[in-house]
């Protein structure tokens, strides 16, 4: 029901932003936004060109796994220009901006699973891709993938269904997606311009993490290993106390929670 109300004009028209949303490249099917948003950002696209996707047929996860992108999860991407300096930031921008939307739009208590990962009641609603072209000290163009589990029974997809939620599931009712993915790039360009304008998303973001504290398994690149999440640093990454007592900075992978 909500799917037929998007469109690039219903997305972007009155869209209170500046630039992020102000051209929105609509499709109700494709492969995956990422591969489109890499096309446009590589022809020139202005920063905040959005990519959306109703249903992805090969959408994209982090550490080369599928995302499962159905109609009712909404897909998007964002291509950002941004300075060198602010790319271990975007993280803190995409987490946050779906924690925003996710309880502006719903109510619901979101937190996030050390980097990017938004969880409802410890299950995973949604998940966030960051990819760019950078050449030197200089970003040819940063993009923000952003996968969100709005209208999806997960009853459906017993696959996922013990590690994964949707809005609709917890609220026990249907999301509007068109408001979802406005809240999304409002909230989107409102922490990049704080990071462009000198603020700092850190305090937030690290409040925000259900990882810290905890007992963890990490997996980074073909490493594994166990610790407590003993903290984060200022640019994001996740310092680990071993069992030896040593402690290890891991700069990006995926956690397990252990406890
Ligand atoms: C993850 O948690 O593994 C990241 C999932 C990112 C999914 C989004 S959906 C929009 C964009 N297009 C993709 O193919 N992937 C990202």
């Amino acid at each position: 029901m909500e799917e037929d109300s998007l469109s690039a004009s219903t997305i972007a028209d009155n869209l209170d932003t500046h630039f992020v949303g102000q051209r929105v490249i609509y499709y109700p099917r494709l492969a995956s936004t990422m591969e489109v948003a890499k096309r446009e950002a590589q022809q020139g696209a202005a920063e905040g060109t959005v990519i959306v996707a109703g249903e992805q047929t090969a959408g994209k996860g982090r550490l080369k796994r599928i995302w499962l992108s159905p109609r009712g999860n909404i897909a998007l991407s964002v291509i950002l220009h941004p300075d060198v300096t602010y790319l271990p930031f975007l993280v803190m921008v995409a987490s946050l901006a779906v924690v925003h939307c996710v309880e502006a739009v719903t109510g619901l208590k979101a937190r996030i699973k050390w980097p990017n990962d938004v969880l409802i009641n410890n299950k995973k609603v949604g998940g966030i891709l960051i990819k760019g072209d950078v050449k030197g000290n200089t970003v040819d163009y940063a993009i923000i993938g952003i996968g969100v589990n709005v209208n999806l029974r997960l009853s459906d997809f017993p696959e996922i269904q013990s590690i994964a939620t949707s809005l609709s599931d917890e609220l026990g009712k249907e999301v509007s997606q068109l408001e979802v993915i406005r809240q999304l790039l409002v909230e989107v360009e409102r922490l990049y311009v704080i990071l462009q304008t000198g603020g700092s998303l850190f305090d937030e973001w690290r409040d925000r993490l259900v990882t810290l504290g905890r007992k963890v398994e990490v997996e980074w690149g073909k490493n594994t290993c166990e610790g407590v999440a003993e903290s984060v640093t200022t640019d994001g990454s996740l310092l680990l106390r071993r069992s030896d007592g040593s402690l290890t900075k891991i700069t990006g992978g995926d956690v397990n929670l252990r406890d």
